[in-house]
């Protein structure tokens, strides 16, 4: 429903695939107009995007969160139901583990969410697994995302944060940008090898891919998650330096306490989706630092006004 989004980007997809795009302005919640799309579309499989998230407002607004979130995929679920569309490709998050017990992250680790956007995740996959059990013809299958970043390499498309990012990337990128002025590193005494957070960042067109590969089911379950990380971690100033040497721009820092919530360090065993999907990702952080930069330096005011 573009809430958080621009057409102007779906105008550039279709000149980088140089394919036709048919887009439909609805909201997951309106029940008849997804009825009438899927009437007039005859679905076989649905990538469900749909949803809120950014951590923070999760905790500001719950409710809105399990609306649109949980109820938008009941309301999906249910259209999917009636257009007897039996496959679903669905976005989770590795947020759902919640402490890691173990790292890597595995797909048995045990799942413990500590905020709302993250138990909405948790709610939805096991309502998609309810709902694959009820028809034999039905599969689900579940990507939890690690930290998605970078952008495609044309630098047509890429992140625009509404507002100051909340995201690590797109703030280091406003910094070298020259639209902020330094980046707030949240805490540096962690137990990392720099003393700051580490994450598993993955190329947004890697993370792609494996969608491409989860709609190709012949290895897979009719239930079936996988985590879809590059399965390293990388601390805030190591991105940051990696950052420095591919733009040439000095990125000012300084130190804040530890941001509420956050965790150390977590990275994915992603060995899972090799086997099941072939799927590995091929772009490392300098290529993610590069096609970042690209974008910016192209779209210094994103997509322009909507
Ligand atoms: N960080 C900073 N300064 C900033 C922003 C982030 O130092 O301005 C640090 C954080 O403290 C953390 C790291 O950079 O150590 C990454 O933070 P992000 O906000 O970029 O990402 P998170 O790991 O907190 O969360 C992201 C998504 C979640 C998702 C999660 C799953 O925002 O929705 O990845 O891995 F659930």
């Amino acid at each position: 429903n573009l809430c958080n989004g621009h057409e102007a980007a779906l105008e550039r997809v279709q000149g980088i695939t140089n394919c036709e795009l048919q887009f439909m302005n609805a909201d997951i919640l309106d029940s008849n107009t997804l009825d009438k799309v899927f009437n007039n579309f005859k679905p076989e499989a649905v990538i469900h995007f749909a949803g809120l998230k950014a951590v923070s407002e999760s905790v500001a607004d719950p409710l809105k969160y399990y609306e649109v979130n949980v109820g938008g995929s009941i309301s999906l679920l249910k259209t999917m139901s009636k257009a007897k569309c039996n496959n679903i490709v669905f976005s989770s998050s590795a947020t759902v583990y919640g402490d890691p017990q173990y790292l890597p992250y595995d797909e048995e680790h045990s799942t413990n969410p500590v905020n709302p956007y993250g138990r909405t995740k948790l709610m939805i996959e096991n309502i998609i697994n309810d709902w694959i059990t009820t028809d034999s013809k039905r599969r689900g299958t579940i990507l939890r995302y690690f930290n998605p970043v970078g952008a495609h390499e044309s630098g047509q498309i890429g992140e625009e944060p509404i507002g100051t990012p909340n995201n690590l990337m797109p703030y280091i990128a406003q910094v070298a940008d020259g639209r902020r002025e330094y980046l707030n590193i949240f805490g540096n005494d962690y137990d990392t090898a720099d003393g700051t957070g580490a994450r598993d960042y993955i190329h947004v067109v890697d993370l792609a891919l494996a969608h491409i590969g989860a709609l190709n089911q012949n290895k897979l379950n009719k239930f079936e998650i996988l985590n879809v990380g590059a399965g390293k971690s990388t601390t805030v100033l190591e991105l940051l330096k990696k950052f420095e040497e591919t733009s040439g721009v000095t990125i000012n820092f300084k130190y804040l306490p530890r941001r509420d919530g956050d965790l150390a360090a977590f990275w994915a065993d992603s060995s899972k989706a090799f086997e099941k999907i072939d799927w590995q990702p091929e772009r490392n952080i300098k290529k993610i630092c590069e096609d970042t930069w690209c974008w910016h330096k192209l779209n210094p005011t994103g997509y322009g006004p909507k």
